[in-house]
């Protein structure tokens, strides 16, 4: 029996803790494992390989993925779909994990339906937008990526009284953040789920700048497009002098964290083993200690709502 893994979307660390953990677990369970590469875009080209335990030999530290990912267009076209399941069936692979996000499900779950083909997809992107899914590959190496980033801005910010406006990515979802700023103690935070209220936010601050706070730090979720906005705002009126850093794709980078190298392996572990019972088109997810399976169909009709918990902690960086 042939199974294949492949990465799609934005890269994220754990990949390759998880290609690791495909390989070495398809061979214990008497499975031939293959790599698919460039994601969807190699599927459609055939770029199709046979794993071998050499090609994962000393990959569990590396971020990115070895096999390599994209974002297909062509995907999309039933054409193309069409060509990639053709390349499937020349190699006898009839079961499949894709890493990836939403917008990854979202393809993984056309094809499932069009064609005869089990598949899995394991959350991984450092967004952690997947629907019931309190974890995804990647975001807690992300995370520690933006807080280091943010003890650093932290010391040239306080050493010359100045305001930094960082922002992260997460596409609309504002969690990373959101914790970034609950876990680095940021005096202000702008995601998407919450609207900032300017006018109480400058009392509270010009109170604080009166009675001796001479430097802020502010996170801001690049979906809410507001980067530009408050930094004007800040130098406007708390009239501080302020820097715009806009942290990017340093926040893909780094070494995949021990959470990480743990759940990469258990998501995988459960993926296949769910794959040799039974026919799926699924998800796996990761909520309060428990991994489940979701259909496809579901979780792509669903977005991801951000914990009210953290919202609650938000309430002093908005107003
Ligand atoms: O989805 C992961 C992510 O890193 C988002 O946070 C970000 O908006 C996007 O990918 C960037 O995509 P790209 O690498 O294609 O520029």
């Amino acid at each position: 029996m042939s199974i294949a893994i492949m990465c799609s979307g934005g890269d994220s660390c754990g990949m390759n803790p998880a290609i690791k953990s495909f390989v070495d677990y398809s061979y214990e369970k008497g499975l031939q494992p293959y790599f698919i590469y460039e994601g969807f875009e190699g599927l459609i080209d055939n770029k199709i390989k046979k794993a071998k335990h050499k090609d994962v030999a000393g990959i569990l530290h590396l971020g990115g993925t070895i096999i390599k990912t994209s974002r297909s267009k062509r995907f999309y076209e039933k054409e193309f779909r069409q060509r990639a399941y053709d390349n499937l069936k020349k190699y006898g692979i009839t079961k499949l994990i894709v890493l990836g996000g939403n917008g990854s499900f979202n393809a993984l779950k056309i094809f499932s339906q069009e064609f005869d083909i089990s598949v899995v997809g394991i959350p991984a992107t450092i967004d952690n937008d997947i629907y019931e899914s309190s974890y995804t590959l990647g975001v807690d190496t992300a995370l520690n990526v933006i807080k280091n980033a943010l003890d650093d801005i932290r010391n040239t910010s306080s050493s010359s009284k100045r305001a930094f406006v960082v922002e992260t990515m997460g596409r609309d979802f504002g969690y990373l953040a959101a914790v970034s700023a609950i876990t680095s103690g940021a005096e202000i935070c702008l995601i998407p789920e919450i609207k900032i209220d300017y006018e109480s936010l400058e009392k509270k601050l010009k109170k604080e700048i009166k009675n001796g706070r001479d430097y802020i730090l502010a996170l801001v979720s690049e979906g809410t497009k507001q980067t530009e906005e408050l930094a004007l705002w800040i130098q406007t009126n708390l009239k501080m002098q302020t820097r715009k850093i806009v942290l990017g794709h340093l926040q893909r980078g780094g070494n995949p964290s021990v959470f990480e190298r743990r759940m990469a392996n258990e998501f995988v572990v459960y993926s296949i083993d769910k794959l040799r019972k039974e026919k799926m088109k699924s998800a796996i997810v990761y909520k309060n200690c428990k991994f489940k399976f979701i259909d496809l169909e579901t979780i792509s009709n669903k977005k991801q709502v951000l914990n009210k918990k953290i919202i609650k902690q938000l309430e002093h960086m908005v107003k």
